[in-house]
């Protein structure tokens, strides 16, 4: 038997990877990198603070907060869809291009 959430709990969003389909859960509390990797999801990743941009994904549907003030993304990056899973967390059920 599962036990219910806490009511206070943040939400469990979902990331639905492409072109593949495949998807994992992503806590509101944890990095979108963080939850791929606890699924098994060997997203690259170097530097793991935002500036590197090894980890680099695009979003083409959700949103994402960050968890530093400037991400290594330039505006227009940003507006584009790109985003760096190391330092973002879902604030929504994510649709994400595969980096590699
Ligand atoms: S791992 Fe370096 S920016 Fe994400």
């Amino acid at each position: 038997m599962s036990e219910a959430p806490p009511p206070n709990a943040p939400p469990d969003w979902r990331v639905t990877l492409q072109p593949d389909a495949s998807s994992f859960a992503a806590p509101a509390s944890v990095t979108v990198l963080q939850a791929a990797l606890a699924a098994g999801i060997d997203w690259p990743s170097s530097c793991r603070n935002g500036t590197c941009r090894t980890c680099m994904g695009h979003i083409l549907q959700g949103q994402v907060q960050y968890q530093i003030e400037w991400p290594g993304l330039s505006a227009e990056e940003k507006a584009e869809g790109y985003f760096l899973p190391c330092v973002a967390c879902a604030t929504s059920d994510l649709e994400v291009m595969l980096p590699w």
